[in-house]
């Protein structure tokens, strides 16, 4: 791991390069605009902050069924930041731009993403068959997120699985789950969809890495990564989570296709 102080700009206030990983800490917004173009832009930014809201209501937080609490979100919902976000990815991004949210979020971000340079192509969904329980049973619980899709790149839109579905089932809470922030995507989702979208050597950029979690599935499957987090707890995080999987990639060898992957399973 080598570490590059900077404290010559405002917008990078700590920089780290793991591997092929270069990690950010710094305010999104602003180191955007300082990076050059990217191949592709995976990421899972803050939901909406009505999401948020409800999350961090008080009352959500006694569960009733033995489990750990859930634990509030220390960070703004993506609402006020969206249409600039938007508007940077789309000045950056060569590929696919790929962004998780709500089921409710998806006609948002289509909403921002139809008059940008980006064709907005599909709402996908993640299926969450452990997910959180309705604790009051007033209705149905939430067993799915969404990500939305769209191509940032010139001619057609190109990726490597053909004509799969875009359903992605995975676990929210594996054994080998970090656990040290409280919206981690799982490494396995987030590999499947690096698979899925990128070649094996492409940058991707994930401007709200939290712990790392697009970084690390990209170390191991050969992919090249620039993460950005605001919060320094979080950073450190990813910094360690990431200097692992590069590790585990250099002494098991990275995952470059899907291929492999089902030789594998
Ligand atoms: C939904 S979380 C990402 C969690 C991540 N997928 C993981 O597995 O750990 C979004 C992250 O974006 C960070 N964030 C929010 N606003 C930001 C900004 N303007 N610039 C950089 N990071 C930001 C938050 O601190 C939070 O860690």
């Amino acid at each position: 791991m080598s570490a590059v102080m900077r404290q010559d700009t405002r917008a990078i206030l700590r920089e780290e390069v793991i591997g092929d990983c270069r990690l950010i800490l710094g305010d999104a917004m602003q180191v955007m605009p300082e990076l050059g173009a990217v191949d592709h832009l995976i990421s899972d930014p803050p939901y909406e902050q009505s999401l948020h809201d409800a999350k961090n209501s008080a009352a959500r937080r006694h569960r009733t069924d033995g489990r750990a609490e859930l634990s509030g979100l220390d960070f703004a919902g993506i609402d006020e930041i969206r249409d600039e976000f938007t508007e940077l990815s789309s000045a950056i991004c060569n590929g696919w731009f790929v962004v998780f949210c709500t089921i409710e979020g998806v006609a948002k971000w289509a909403d921002v993403i139809n008059p940008s340079e980006m064709k907005y192509k599909r709402g996908c969904i993640w299926i969450k068959p452990d997910s959180t329980p309705q604790l009051n049973g007033q209705g149905p619980a939430q067993g799915a997120e969404c990500f939305v899709t769209a191509w940032s790149g010139s001619g057609y839109a190109r990726w490597n699985a053909r004509g799969k579905r875009g359903v992605y089932t995975h676990l929210t809470n594996p054994p080998d789950r970090h656990g040290g922030h409280p919206t981690e995507k799982p490494w396995r989702l987030m590999k499947e969809m690096i698979l899925d979208f990128t070649n094996p050597g492409q940058l991707i950029l994930d401007p709200f890495m939290g712990s790392g979690t697009t970084l690390v599935a990209a170390a191991l499957t050969g992919r090249r990564a620039i993460g950005v987090e605001l919060n320094p707890k979080y950073f450190d995080m990813a910094c360690l989570r990431v200097a692992k999987a590069v590790g585990s990639a250099r002494a098991m060898g990275a995952q470059l296709t899907a291929e492999v992957q089902e030789v594998l399973i």
